[in-house]
């Protein structure tokens, strides 16, 4: 997910500049069809957690600690879940079609150029506040991997859940 979300963002970075009318269109349909590959793996992502658990913190962490990380997680599971629902309705209000698997067309509604600006200006102000906590995540791990030496980088990394670890 890490990787497509910063594939997502490379692609739209351009977004926010001027463009030609057709590589926008084409970067729309890209940017469109990762982030619904996105939307699949963190509704799966959702799940996994939901039924296998997160890892535990270790006993040692100090209570600030385990505030903060409890903060900036459900920051970023609603930052991301924000991301997915303002991507989808501001492709719903496009002006043109966002044809995405060469299948399906997000920009179903009828064109609202206010609406489209108005949700893409949320989707924008999220990608931001993204951008930072996953910047403060990294430092967290790098932290906890280096100077406290404990085990929660480690059970991050894991696929399923390290709860038993
Ligand atoms: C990982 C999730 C995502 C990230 C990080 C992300 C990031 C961005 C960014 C940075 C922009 C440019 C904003 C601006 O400069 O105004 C943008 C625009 C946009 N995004 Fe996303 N996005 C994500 C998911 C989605 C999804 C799931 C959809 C729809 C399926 C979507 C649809 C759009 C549309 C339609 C635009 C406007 C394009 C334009 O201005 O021409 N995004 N996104």
């Amino acid at each position: 997910m890490a990787f497509l979300i910063i594939l997502d963002l490379n692609i739209a970075q351009k977004f926010g500049g001027e463009m030609e009318l057709l590589d926008r269109l084409e970067s729309r349909v890209d940017h469109a069809t990762v982030g619904t590959i996105i939307t699949f793996l963190f509704v799966l992502r959702l799940a996994l957690r939901y039924f296998y658990g997160a890892p535990n913190l270790p006993s040692t962490m100090p209570k600030w600690q385990i505030y903060a990380a409890h903060t900036g997680h459900y920051g970023l599971y609603t930052l991301m879940g924000l991301l997915m629902i303002t991507g989808f309705i501001s492709a719903s209000f496009a002006s043109d079609t966002i044809i995405i698997f060469n299948n399906f067309n997000l920009a179903f509604a009828d064109h609202n150029e206010n609406l489209f600006m108005l949700v893409r200006g949320v989707h924008e102000f999220c990608t931001n506040a993204i951008i930072f906590l996953i910047i403060v995540h990294i430092v967290a791990a790098l932290y906890h991997h280096f100077i406290a030496r404990d085990r929660t980088t480690i059970k991050m990394l894991k696929f399923w859940t390290a709860k038993a670890n």
